[in-house]
């Protein structure tokens, strides 16, 4: 399976996907369809989409936001944790990455539930605001951007809201303070300013990457 769970350990990875399979049909199409359409194999790993779903169930989500759509494989993850209640409005950038998740809603049938937004998410974000409070939001676009969509999100939820973010650890890249790289930089910035929000309670856990290993950041909104 692509991003292997456990730093790359090929044992360990095989026995969690056996025991917790993580990647049904639906999504392993989705996976399937987007590289075919050339789009970049970037989309979250499997156990973080069931991380995903898991997360949504917990919070009690019906309505979520999400920023960086790709292809729909962790939209169609949040929407499952979400039920059949639940809403989500999807930006993407791209109008390719976007042709291929209306394709992967409508094929996992949740696409009545889907909204996807093309354009930037910093002017996306600014539209969604009148329609808040929503339950959770799911950062995972252009790091540099991170901090700025991270303040969005305390704008867009209330009290007990989840939000989420992927890559916040970036292979180990972000141990470099020095380093030139503007997503690592973006990542920095983000997770002192997510560890240091009053309006917060954060963690992280470590997740899978290209290197073996990567990490998801997740907190409760606290306060307004
Ligand atoms: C890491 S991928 C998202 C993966 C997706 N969440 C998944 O796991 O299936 C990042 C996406 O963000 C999009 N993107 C990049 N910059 C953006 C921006 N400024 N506004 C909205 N989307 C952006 C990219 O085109 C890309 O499709």
């Amino acid at each position: 399976m692509n991003k292997p769970f456990g730093n790359s350990d090929e044992k360990l990875s095989a026995y969690v996907t056996r025991v917790y399979a993580p990647e049904d049909a639906v999504l392993a199409e989705i996976r399937a369809r987007s590289a075919a359409a050339g789009l970049p194999d970037i989309q979250v790993a499997a156990l973080d989409a069931l991380h995903l779903e898991v997360l949504a169930r917990a919070a009690g989500a019906r309505r979520a936001v999400e920023i960086g759509t790709l292809g729909g494989y962790s939209g169609v993850a949040l929407l499952r944790g979400m039920g059949a209640e639940g809403e989500l409005d999807t930006i993407e950038l791209s109008e390719h990455h976007a042709e291929v998740a209306r394709e992967s809603f409508r094929r996992a049938g949740v696409a009545a539930r889907a909204r996807i937004h093309i354009g930037a998410a910093a002017d996306v974000l600014p539209q969604l605001a009148r329609r808040g409070p929503f339950d959770l939001v799911f950062i995972d676009a252009d790091k540099p951007n991170n901090t700025a969509y991270f303040e969005w999100a305390l704008k867009l939820t209330r009290p007990g809201s989840l939000l989420i973010a992927d890559n916040v650890v970036r292979d180990g890249a972000v141990l470099d303070a020095d380093s030139s790289d503007a997503s690592v930089q973006g990542v920095r910035h983000f997770n002192a300013a997510l560890a240091a929000e009053p309006r917060v309670v954060a963690s992280a856990i470590q997740t899978v990457g290209s290197k073996g290993y990567d990490g998801l950041a997740f907190a409760v909104v606290v306060g307004e």
